[in-house]
């Protein structure tokens, strides 16, 4: 019996992967560039921090969280977002004491029991960045800003960003009661009229055709917009406008996590099909307090790293050859001394800072030279027993296959010269 790995994940490999751990290093410098500090939590959380920070009537709570009964009878959770965590460090070590805002970022993995498809995985990678206690509409706009930047830096074009506000806990009240009375006039089934008492806005996130016609005279949180919250969404609309970032408003965007509350915005490509959000956030004023914290307003986001590849390919941004990091150098040892020789020049050559490789299991010179070209070095340092008792080795060009005799002593000061 073969394994696969399980259903809705797959494994990044080389050269996908170095592709990938350089997207992601693109996708946070702007955001690291702006004093946001690297922040690792668990992978795993108390299953009631989500239940209670993410909702229980979003469908990552209710349906797709990987949930277990530990040894020692707790309830855990497979972090299925990173923003609860998150906000549950700060509390839990006081860093919302100190200078405010707190800004942090990270990168890891999330699950999701969701359906699989392509670019929707069970097991997928998110970068992200938060900035903890702060209501200003210009650090909303900075998150915005880092993470369009983010994409920017990779060179994608094709990434649209969609912008809308919640309201506040003054002004969402009036608004859920003037969109619950619209829904209960509609012919909906039961798990969906429950859903009206719940959280209507759910409702409008419905997918299915039927619903959706039904849905197109609802009531828009816009027009129900208290003066604070107008000012403050006009504000963040202005400082996009005024450092280039294009926008559309969305004053249909629902977000599938319930702790937002005034700005939400989505980065969708238009490469990807049906999944095509590359990134999403918004503001979360009341999550703090939703996990029994003091009150922390707070904007941030999450970006899909696996997403991100996808549309970077979707664009044809990856040459070929652009695998990342690749040895510069490779050892061919003929024969059994040879190839001890050749185990400590390595060895040298990598402590002296280049990158290099060797061809092991014993390989004759027709296979050895097959996994120099095949690993993308320049050179190929050759080594026989005539070379062995000159003390020197055959270097050769791999591009020009030209070929000069260096002495072992001198060939790692020599390499380093052509590679400075
Ligand atoms: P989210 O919209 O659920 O937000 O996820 C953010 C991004 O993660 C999505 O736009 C998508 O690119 C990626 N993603 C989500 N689910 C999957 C999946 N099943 N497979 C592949 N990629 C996926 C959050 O998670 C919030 N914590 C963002 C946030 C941070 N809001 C405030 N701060």
């Amino acid at each position: 019996m073969s394994f696969q790995a399980p259903k809705g994940t797959f494994d990044w490999l080389p050269p996908r992967s170095e592709r990938a751990l350089a997207v992601r290093e693109t996708l946070v410098a702007p955001a690291r560039r702006a004093g946001y500090g690297y922040v690792e939590t668990p992978t795993f959380e108390d299953t009631a921090l989500f239940v209670r920070g993410v909702g229980e009537s979003t469908d990552v709570v209710s349906k797709e969280m990987y949930t277990f009964t530990d040894k020692g009878g707790r309830s855990i959770t497979l972090r299925p977002e990173g923003t609860a965590p998150v906000v549950r460090a700060v509390l839990q070590h006081g860093l919302h004491n100190g200078q405010l805002p707190v800004k942090l970022w990270y990168s890891g993995s999330q699950f999701r029991y969701e359906r699989a498809q392509k670019g929707r995985y069970r097991h997928f990678w998110q970068v992200g960045a938060e900035a903890l206690g702060a209501e200003d509409p210009a650090l909303d706009a900075e998150l915005i800003l880092l993470a369009a930047d983010g994409y920017a830096g990779l060179g994608l074009t094709g990434v649209r960003l969609l912008l809308n506000t919640l309201g506040c806990k003054e002004c969402r009240p009036g608004y859920r009661a003037a969109l619950q009375e619209f829904l209960r006039a509609l012919d909906l089934d039961e798990p969906t009229r429950a859903r009206i008492e719940i959280n209507p806005l759910r409702v409008l996130d419905d997918k299915r055709p039927e619903v959706q016609a039904q849905l197109a005279g609802a009531p828009l949180v816009v027009d129900h917009l208290c003066e604070a919250c107008k000012a403050y969404h006009e504000e963040v609309r202005s400082l996009l406008t005024a450092s280039g970032v294009a926008f559309s408003d969305d004053p249909r965007l629902v977000r599938g996590l319930d702790y937002y509350t005034r700005t939400t915005f989505e980065f969708v490509h238009d490469g990807l099909g049906s999944q095509s959000a590359v990134g999403g956030g918004g503001r979360y004023d009341g999550l703090s307090e939703m996990i029994g914290g003091p009150a922390l307003p707070s904007v941030g986001w999450a970006l899909g790293v696996d997403r991100t590849v996808l549309a970077m390919e979707a664009e044809g941004l990856f040459e070929e050859g652009s695998a990342g990091e690749r040895v510069q150098v490779y050892g061919v040892p003929l024969g059994e001394e040879a190839r001890r020789r050749m185990f400590l020049l390595v060895t040298e050559l990598r402590r002296a800072g280049l990158g290099a490789d060797m061809s092991f299991g014993g390989k004759g010179v027709k296979g050895a030279m097959k996994g120099a070209d095949r690993s993308g070095a320049r050179y190929a340092l050759i080594l026989g027993e005539r070379d062995l008792a000159a003390q020197a080795v055959q270097l050769k060009d791999l591009t020009t296959a030209e070929q000069t005799e260096v002495p072992l002593a001198e060939v790692a000061d020599i390499l380093k010269g052509k590679f400075s």
